[in-house]
């Protein structure tokens, strides 16, 4: 199969990356010279494990390359897919689609032979219908289908999460274009993946509903953890008895600041704009999205405690601001809201991150950047722990507690416990629902 991807942002970049990992000849475009030039070079623009190094090997087999050229990179093309941003529309939480309409509008007047139009962006319930319109009106001749094929990928695991992945969901409208699709994602079918093959609308309804179910289940574990604070539970013995329920799960019941990322926030906000308009309100997803930011807020709340109420003149040392370990997005991430409530009550706050520091030196005003955990601790009166990279996951503990001027922790992770703690000579300490 031949492909063109467009956009080389996170998901068309992985995806365009995996496809030709499959044996497929990818031809990824973008509109940005600098990012183009980069991918020529070599360089993966984004932090993912593993990804400079599977574009290196296919680029070397000849299936991979990266151009500015939308013509070159649609010329003989069996599928086009759709992987631009669909960032939230500043005012009313909608989507913003005018990246994937013009592509769309591109798209049209270079379609050749027959071509599956795909749309791999996150998009809103009849999007696909309207490329469709947008291609149709463009090109009154134009041989082509439209797809949906929303992405499911981890940042950090997703390569893992591509090549093997709980399902392939795909929209489409006839057989023909089912046929191209499966084609595309044989290699997985043959190793037993599942795919779900539906209508156009159902496919972009999946996305959007397992995203926000995720996002609840994470901010119901959150909500117990509050309450098992107060009544004495333990939310990691909460979660891990309510996970062994094989309709629950354990997975995402891992209680913690608040959720974050480039798709979680976006898509429940999104979910609940379409659910206003069809008058429909998504009760549950607003109550969500509200109480995630009551979570995040609620950490200020923890550290102030540990602080004796007040931040003034505290020396804060934070390890971690990226939304998750293993990527260098700061998307929503809980360190946002965290951070500048501590620097704008009087703290100084000393940041250390693995990758966060690219993005991390605009977002974050006012703090001071450190090398590692132990440079960040030195002479802290307070230690929080905010993301769980796996060079925070085990710490020397004595030697943290030793740098510190208050030797105080706040593990907002769950990754430690109270002996190990008190051990290390903490003399207070707190967690999230313990
Ligand atoms: C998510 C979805 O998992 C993925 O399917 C979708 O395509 C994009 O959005 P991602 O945002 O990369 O992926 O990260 P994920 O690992 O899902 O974590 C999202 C957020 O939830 C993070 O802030 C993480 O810290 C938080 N989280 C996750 C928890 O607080 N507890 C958990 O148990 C799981």
């Amino acid at each position: 199969m031949r492909i063109a991807m467009i956009g080389t942002g996170y998901v068309g970049l992985v995806s365009g990356i995996c496809f030709s990992d499959f044996g497929h000849d990818v031809v990824c475009v973008d509109k940005d010279p600098a990012k183009i030039e980069q991918l020529n070079a070599g360089h993966v623009p984004i932090f993912e494990p593993g990804l400079e190094a599977l574009m290196t090997k296919n680029v070397a087999a000849g299936r991979l390359s990266f151009t500015l050229d939308l013509a070159s990179a649609m010329k003989g093309a069996d599928a086009v897919f759709i992987a631009v941003g669909t960032p939230t529309r500043r005012g009313d939480g909608h989507a913003d689609l005018r990246y994937v309409y013009a592509a769309a509008e591109e798209v049209a007047h270079l379609i050749e032979d027959y071509t599956v139009v795909v749309t791999k962006s996150t998009v809103p319930v009849g999007t696909n219908r309207q490329v469709k319109q947008i291609i149709r009106k463009a090109n009154k001749a134009a041989l082509f289908d439209v797809a949906s094929n929303p992405e499911f990928l981890r940042e950090g695991a997703a390569i893992d999460d591509f090549m093997r992945p709980d399902r392939v969901v795909v929209g489409v409208q006839n057989e023909r274009a089912a046929d191209v699709m499966a084609e595309i994602y044989r290699p997985l079918f043959l190793r037993d993946f599942p795919i779900v093959t539906t209508d156009l609308e159902s496919a972009e309804m999946i996305k959007y509903a397992a995203n926000a179910f995720l996002a609840t289940k994470i901010t119901f574990i959150n909500e117990i953890a509050a309450l098992c604070e107060k009544v004495g539970a333990d939310v990691k013995e909460v979660s891990k008895g309510m996970g062994l329920d094989g309709r629950i799960g354990n997975r995402f019941l891992h209680a913690g600041p608040g959720y974050g990322g480039s798709c979680f926030p976006k898509d429940t906000k999104a979910l609940a704009r379409i659910g206003q308009e069809h008058a429909v309100p998504m009760q549950i997803t607003e109550t969500v999205i509200k109480v995630n930011e009551e979570i995040k807020r609620g950490m200020i709340e923890k550290l102030l405690t540990l602080c004796d109420g007040s931040f003034n003149g505290k020396t804060i040392a934070v390890l971690g601001v990226t939304f998750k370990p293993n990527t260098d997005d700061m998307r929503d991430a809980p360190s946002l809201t965290i951070v500048p409530a501590l620097v704008g009550a009087g703290a100084k706050v000393i940041v250390t991150d693995p990758q966060g520091n690219h993005e991390g030196e605009t977002l974050l005003p006012g703090v001071v950047w450190a090398e590692d955990a132990y440079k960040a601790v030195q002479k802290a009166d307070l230690c929080v722990l905010l993301t769980e990279w796996n060079e925070f996951r085990a710490l020397d503990l004595n030697r943290i507690a030793r740098r510190m001027n208050t030797p105080r922790f706040a593990d907002l992770r769950n990754v430690y416990s109270e002996k190990d703690l008190k051990r290390a000579g903490f003399e207070s300490y707190a967690f999230v629902g313990r």
